[in-house]
This record gives C-alpha cells, structure tokens and sequence, in this order.
C-alpha cells in the first residue's frame, strides 16, 4: 500500500520503517527539517535497538523517503497515518495542538485530491477527541464528509520504547476504531500479517482502551511497590512474593474481577485490605494504592444510591442482597448497606433474594439477619413477582438466570437499574428494555 506517516518521533518513525520492510511504499512527514534530513541520509533521528538497520534498508530499496512535502504525501498515499505527539499540559490536560494543526493541513491537501482515503490516527486522544476535533477540522477544511469521501481510524499505538520494533512486529492486539467499515478494512489490511488479535470497534471505545492500559500499567507498578515497601517493613521479601502472586493465573493476573459492575464486599475482601492497611500505618508505610481501595468502593455504592435518586420515584425493588451471586451470605455486602441508606431516606423499599429467603434460612445468616439486619429481615419477600409489582425502580443487584428471565417481560413503565450486568447472563445480544440504565455502562 502508499502510506504517509505525519510526525517521525518515536511512533511514527518506527511504524515507517516497519511498513516499509514490510514491502509498502511510504512517505514521512514532520516539519522538523533536521529530523528529515537525518531520514534522507538513512539515519534514525532517535536511539531504538535496529531502527537504523530498517531505515536504511528501506531508504536503499526506495521504499521510505522523508519530506515535509504534504502536498505530494497526501496525493501519493491511500493511507494517511498521524502520529504527532500529544502532550500533557502542566494540569494534566491533552494538548492538541499539533493534532490540530496536521489535520487541518491534511484536510486542505484533501480538499484538492480525488479518491478515497484513510486517515488513521495512532497518537493518544481522549474519548470523543475523535469526533469533536479530528473529524470536525477535516470535514471543514477538506469541504468532504467522513464516512463517505474519507474515512477516519483510531488505531493506538501499543509499543515501548527501546523494544520498539519487537513490539510492533508482535503487539498485545491492535485496535482499530473506525468511522465505517470500508475504512476499518483498509487499514486491517495493514496488520494481515501480524498474528495478534485484530479489533475493530468503535472511534470512542479504541480511543478509551489505550488510556486504560496505560493505567492499569501503572496501577500495576504502583501496587507491586507497595506491596514491596510493606512486604520489607514486616520482614517479607517483596519480591519473592510477587513472583508467588503471578503464579496464579486464575484469580490474579487474569480477567478475573476485571469487569465493572457492583461494590465488592463479603467476609474476606473489606477486611483483608483493612487489616493490611492498618498494618502499613502501625509499620509508618503509607500505601495510598492499597488505602484507596476500600474508599473507591464506598464511592461506588453512593454512585448506585444517587442513580435511585435520580430516579424520582420512592418505590424500589432490590433483586439480590447477599454480597454476590450463588451465595447467601450478608456480612459486609454493600447491598446491604445500598439497602440501609435507601431505609434511612424513606425509600419504600422491598427484597427479595432466592438464596436468602427468610423462611428457608438456617443457623448463621438467620440470626445474622435477625440480630444484625432484622429492619432489612422484615422487607423481605418470598417472591419476586411481589417485588415487581410493589416497584416503581427495580434495582438488579444479582447476575442469576432467574433475573434475567424475569426482567424480560418487565412491564412496561418500570425503571430497571442494573448493578451487576445481568443481560449478559440471559441473552447479551436482545436489547435491553425500556428505562435501562446500568451502574456503569
Ligand atoms: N513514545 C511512545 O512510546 C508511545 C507509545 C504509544 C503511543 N504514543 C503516542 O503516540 C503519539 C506520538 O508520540 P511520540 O513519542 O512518537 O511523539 P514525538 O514527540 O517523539 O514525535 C512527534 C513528532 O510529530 C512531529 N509533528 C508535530 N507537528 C506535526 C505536523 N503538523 N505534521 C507532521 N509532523 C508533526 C514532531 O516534529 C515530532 O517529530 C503521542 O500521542 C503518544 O502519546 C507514544
């Protein structure tokens, strides 16, 4: 394929070169004139293991030649990949300032080519920069509409520096967001070779992905640090510990718990990390990751209770009550304490779990119920077809089968707020009904 690359830093350069050797015809951007020259002599403007050797061979075979040239880039190329920087402002904010100005500048060339083109973006923008910038200044300045005179990517850019090539050649996935499918099929055809997963999705979702990996990268650093620092403070080898840890590929590095849905809670949990946290204050080692968590998870129960509010309505229907599904136990569930602040604010509230039914229950969640919680005990009912009829707002705080089932024929004119994504139980593919909002979708 002819492909122009705009900006020739860390990204830009490396995917030149790689598409290059790769056999397609490409042509590097920037107008920093010293970076093209360096380009045009066959050496690489920034320190990456092989990168020389690359641009060389595709300076040698014709295939890479760096200009400032946008006129004849964006004439000569079927693909348009941007990949300027992005920068942080001091505040945290992105700067787009370069994005701007190249999308305008490929948006003019636009305006005076005929044919189809794609223009990919593989710098790193925040969900809707897509459609609220990018797309805007193209349709303005090339005088076309996206979708149908030219198509628009976001396909971000995973690599590391200093295993760049390495990275690029073998990527986690490649995502690529797409404004239709004739683009997204353009630029897969980029990645044919590569035998890494290939997304196609949405402008919004692939932009999102990148900001969470990065963070979740960084998450991962700053835990295994604290995790060190507590670990040496109680005598424990920090590191010998975390090779221990990621030895389970079951519950730690997995997907496991990596779904957003409801407030975690039960007897283990909330206390562990309480007890660890406390340990850390007692030894004068502050862990601000590890002593967040528990304040996350309050946030997300007071997120649940303000989305009831919101509602409007006083009559509420909780489905669930034990801290997950399959189980029956209360101690620590935060839908019990979803269900208490509801009580405290006069909400009309009525429950009803199949694993708790008061009638059937036994021994320790009995008297749990009965000593700790009988002002919950005596909402309860036996059936949830009495709940349904008793609700303005139903609030599906458990993931069974039997829930899902039953809110398929919600009558009409009941809100439904989803905790815990129970449409993904019965049937992920029917739309939702009527008044659905989930927690956090
Ligand atoms: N560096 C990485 O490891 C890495 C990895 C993944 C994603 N990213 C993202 O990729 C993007 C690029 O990062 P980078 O590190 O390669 O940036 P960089 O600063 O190294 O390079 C950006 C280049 O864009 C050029 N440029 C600026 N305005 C231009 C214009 N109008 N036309 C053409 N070129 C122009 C600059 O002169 C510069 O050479 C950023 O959004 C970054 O967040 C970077």
């Amino acid at each position: 394929m002819k492909i122009a690359v705009f900006g020739l830093g860390y990204v830009g350069v490396v995917s030149a070169a790689c598409l290059a050797r790769d056999g397609h015809n490409v042509i590097g951007i920037d107008p920093n004139t010293v970076k093209v020259d360096f380009l045009r002599q066959a050496k690489s403007p920034i320190v990456e293991p092989g990168l020389e050797q690359l641009i060389g061979a595709a300076v040698a075979a014709g295939r890479f030649v760096a200009s400032s040239d946008y006129a004849a880039a964006v004439a000569q190329s079927e693909i348009l990949l941007v990949c300027v920087g992005t920068p942080g402002q001091a505040n945290g904010s992105l700067d787009l300032t370069y994005v701007r100005r190249v999308v305008q500048q490929i948006g003019e060339q636009l305006a005076t080519s005929d044919g189809y083109r794609v223009v990919v973006i593989r710098s790193t923008l925040l969900p809707g920069s897509m459609q609220s910038v990018v797309i805007p200044l193209l349709e303005e300045f090339s005088r076309g509409k996206a979708g149908r005179d030219f198509g628009v990517c976001i396909n971000p850019e995973f690599l590391r520096e200093g295993t760049a090539i390495y990275d690029y050649d073998h990527p986690p996935k490649t995502v690529i967001g797409a404004s239709d499918e004739r683009a997204a099929a353009l630029v897969r055809g980029l990645y044919a070779a590569l035998s890494a997963p290939l997304i196609t999705t949405d402008l919004r979702t692939a932009e999102m992905v990148k900001y969470v990996d990065n963070s979740w990268h960084a998450l991962k650093v700053a835990f295994a640090n604290e995790v060190g620092r507590l670990s040496k403070a109680m005598g424990v080898d920090g590191r010998h510990v975390m090779r221990l840890f990621c030895t389970d590929t079951k519950l730690n590095v997995s997907s496991a718990y990596l779904r957003p849905g409801f407030a975690f809670g039960g007897s283990c949990l909330p206390k562990d990390v309480r007890a660890l946290t406390y340990q850390g204050r007692l030894l004068d080692v502050d862990t601000p990751v590890l002593g967040s968590i528990l304040a996350s998870n309050q946030l997300h129960i007071a997120h649940a209770l303000s989305m009831i509010h919101a509602s409007g309505r006083r009559r509420i229907g909780l489905l669930g009550l034990s801290f997950k599904e399959g189980t029956d136990d209360l101690r620590e569930s935060p839908i019990v304490t979803l269900a208490e602040q509801l009580i405290g604010k006069g909400y009309e509230l009525l429950v009803y779990d199949q694993n708790v039914r008061l009638a059937s229950l036994l021994g320790a969640n009995r008297e749990y119920i009965l000593n700790h919680i009988p002002h919950i005990g005596r909402l309860m009912v036996d059936s949830a077809a009495e709940l349904l009829e008793h609700a303005e707002v139903i609030v599906v705080a458990s993931a069974s089968a039997e829930f899902a089932e039953l809110l398929r024929q919600l009558p009409p004119g009941k809100q439904l707020i989803d905790l815990v994504d129970v449409w993904r139980v019965a049937a992920p593919e029917a739309p939702p009904p009527e008044h659905y909002q989930g927690i956090a979708w």
